[in-house]
């Protein structure tokens, strides 16, 4: 397979931002703000004084929200590469937008009290490299969110409609490591996906020193939330997410 990160192409970024974080309301805006945010940040831990570095941070999306929620934190570091954050034409008090690759971040060992990494580890080969930065920067006691799109969604199957439920019919297991293109939407196009089993998340984040580490699946079980879009009632039963808490 030919080797393509999406996300390094500015074109993909952008669509990505306007898409997903921005006000057109597709299947995607939907579960990203009814239904992935809100349990993101029920994870996070008390924020007042504490120093975040957000890893992927696109426009600064969460960044804004989380600074709004919690006036009093202190340092945000928001990093991605490069391109996003040329063309995010967006500054906010208090975040500080640094250009880095997650695998490689330049900063201090211990500086933070806590890493959120929302939605990128799926796009990363060397996922053992930000974990292992991840506790570098971490001071101790400090925590690491993130979330990923859940790698059993990807196994082979259909969803199907029946009396107005949603129900995914999967025909194949494959609940290995690969490397695949996925069309994130139609709009969006394809970027490479590294599939990676849950059971590896666990083992790489304690292979780098994290402990405690818990997983969270959430379906989408409000029904007043699954009435807003059929993707949103896709997730009734069949989680789209995984989140990941760790603890230095
Ligand atoms: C799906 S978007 C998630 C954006 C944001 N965190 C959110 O939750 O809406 C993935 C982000 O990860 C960034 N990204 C991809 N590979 C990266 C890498 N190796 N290091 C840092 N950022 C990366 C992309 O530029 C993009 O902003």
């Amino acid at each position: 397979m030919r080797e393509r990160f999406g996300w390094e192409d500015t074109a993909i970024s952008k669509q990505y931002v306007e898409v997903i974080n921005g006000d057109i309301e597709t299947e995607n805006y939907y579960c990203k703000h009814f239904y992935h945010d809100p349990f993101l940040f029920s994870l996070l831990p008390a924020l007042d004084g504490k120093n975040v570095i957000e890893l992927g941070a696109g426009n600064l999306y969460l960044a804004k929200k989380i600074k709004e929620q919690n006036p009093s934190l202190g340092q945000y570091f928001a990093t991605d590469l490069a391109n996003m954050l040329v063309f995010a034409n967006t500054t906010e008090a208090g975040v500080t937008p640094v250009a880095a690759r997650a695998e490689e971040l330049p900063a201090a060992d211990k500086k933070f009290d806590v890493v959120i990494a929302s939605l990128l580890l799926q796009w990363i080969a060397d996922k053992k490299a930000v974990f292992s930065e991840s506790y570098r920067v971490l001071a101790q006691d400090g925590v690491l969110v993130l979330s990923v799109v859940h790698p059993d969604i990807y196994r082979s199957g259909n969803y199907v409609e029946r009396d107005e439920q949603v129900f995914f019919e999967q025909t194949a297991d494959t609940s290995v490591e690969r490397v695949f293109d996925v069309m994130l939407s139609d709009v969006i196009g394809p970027v490479t996906y590294f599939g990676t089993p849950v059971d590896s998340y666990v083992r790489l984040l304690s292979e780098v020193g994290f402990k405690e580490v818990e997983l969270f699946a959430p379906t989408v079980s409000n029904p007043e939330i699954a009435k807003l879009h059929l993707g949103l009632r896709k997730h009734v039963h069949r989680p789209l997410f995984l989140f990941i808490t760790a603890k230095k």
